[in-house]
């Protein structure tokens, strides 16, 4: 395992389109798996994608801890592993809430997404994964998936009066928390 740097936005990486997984069960994909975890866990973030640590394929983690200082009053979210989804949305509904991104530090932003989705795919052994989930889940699954197709969710904002510096929106969370 080994601690990736985790690119940041202006890096043209990020903006790709991201391959499929065509094997699974592999030393390189579990390989690849260990490091985004390290990755994310070193930074206390809520999801990790491969483009952001320059890597062009359509894998994802996420999920919280029992308590993960960036989102202290956010409902948990298993830790999972998500390769080659699909997210199909249930119903028109939107919701707004606050977001970070590790690849845009320092700034948080109002994002609209799905309030509930339906999303597909398979983990690191190709066993498939199929749930329905609503809220924060659905919020962070949509997030990560995003990193797929080259989006950042400052690309989502529509209200750039509820976008800035964490510091100053959110000055009880520490620095050292902070993205
Ligand atoms: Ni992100």
């Amino acid at each position: 395992m080994s601690l990736r740097d985790i690119l940041k936005m202006g890096d043209a990486r990020l903006l790709r389109m991201a391959e499929p997984v065509q094997a699974f069960d592999t030393p390189a994909l579990h390989a690849l798996i260990a490091d985004m975890r390290e990755t994310m866990a070193a930074v206390n973030g809520a999801g990790l994608a491969a483009p952001q640590i320059g890597v062009n394929l359509q894998v994802v983690i996420f999920g919280s801890a029992a308590r993960n200082p960036r989102y202290p009053d956010r409902p948990l979210v298993p830790q999972t592993v998500l390769i080659n989804p699909v997210i199909v949305p249930l119903g028109p509904d939107e919701e707004e809430d606050w977001e970070g991104c590790l690849s845009v530090p320092g700034l948080r932003g109002v994002v609209p997404r799905w309030s509930r989705i339906r999303y597909t795919g398979v983990d690191e052994r190709g066993q498939p994964i199929d749930r329905t989930v609503d809220g924060f889940h659905a919020r962070v699954v949509q997030h990560e998936c995003d990193h797929l197709i080259g989006k950042l969710y400052p690309m989502r904002v529509r209200d750039f009066s509820r976008f800035g510096f964490t510091e100053i929106l959110f000055p009880q969370i520490s620095a050292a928390e902070d993205d």
